[in-house]
């Protein structure tokens, strides 16, 4: 291991987007879903047995590696989904998604977005952690994803952030390269009958951490800001890059 690129990677990542300041007195919104005619402690409690299912769930071999099932944590009203690809080592150890470096700097771009971790709903493509961090394999995305169908169709956000080529490709259905997919809105199905939500594709934080360029901080920067856009939320003032 670079002991110098990562010391170096860690003090980067500690200026990365906090160098943002919000102008005026600018308060995270209510977090409301007028369509929704499920109560939140409904919503809450529906949530809290996806998890439960998740925690008992042994359809894929993963569910015999884990150390923790992570079924994902947030705002039942969120209006911004995140979605990641899967638990990492340190997610692995304590059930909670995006904890590690890469959720680190999720929390930087949540923070420049103006808005709070708990405004928000983060969640994965598989809930239990791959081995050494490879790929999620398709039959596993395949046991996985109804779980994250559900989620998101109890929450019914306004948006939905994928991070990284595997949550895009997955919640698109498509092949396309992540390079192609970002910085445009695209629609995710979440049922027959209900309007299409819009879906933002951007890189993924770890990516983002192995790819350190200015450009790549402001491909992020631009695509958070069409989906603040979107929800009409206020961009934040950057002070400094
Ligand atoms: N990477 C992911 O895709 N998800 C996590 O929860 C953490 C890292």
């Amino acid at each position: 291991m670079d002991i110098n690129k990562v010391a170096r990677q860690h003090l980067e990542m500690e200026n990365f987007f906090s160098g943002f300041t919000i102008k005026g007195n600018f308060e995270a919104p209510e977090q409301q879903n007028t369509e929704d005619d499920m109560t939140v402690s409904e919503k809450i409690a529906e949530l809290e047995k996806i998890a439960e299912e998740v925690h008992q769930c042994r359809k894929c071999g993963l569910g015999s590696l884990r150390t923790n099932t992570v079924p994902g944590e947030g705002n039942p009203n969120a209006r911004i989904m995140f979605i990641g690809e899967g638990p990492g080592a340190d997610e692995d150890a304590q059930g909670r998604p995006f904890v590690g470096r890469a959720g680190q700097l999720l929390d930087k771009v949540i923070a420049a977005c103006g808005l709070k971790r708990t405004d928000v709903f983060i969640g994965n493509i598989l809930k239990c952690r791959p081995p050494d961090n490879r790929d999620p394999r398709p039959d596993e995305i395949i046991s996985c994803l109804p779980y994250l169908q559900k989620q998101i169709e109890l929450i019914n956000p306004e948006v939905i952030v994928a991070l990284g080529a595997h949550a895009a490709r997955t919640l698109l259905n498509t092949n396309k390269p992540i390079g192609q997919l970002r910085g445009q809105f695209h629609e995710y199905y979440s049922g027959i009958g209900r309007p299409p939500i819009k879906l933002m594709a951007t890189y993924h934080t770890a990516y983002l951490l192995r790819n350190y360029s200015p450009e790549n901080r402001r491909r992020v920067w631009e695509d958070m800001q069409k989906v603040l856009t979107e929800l009409g939320l206020p961009i934040p003032e950057q002070t400094k890059g």
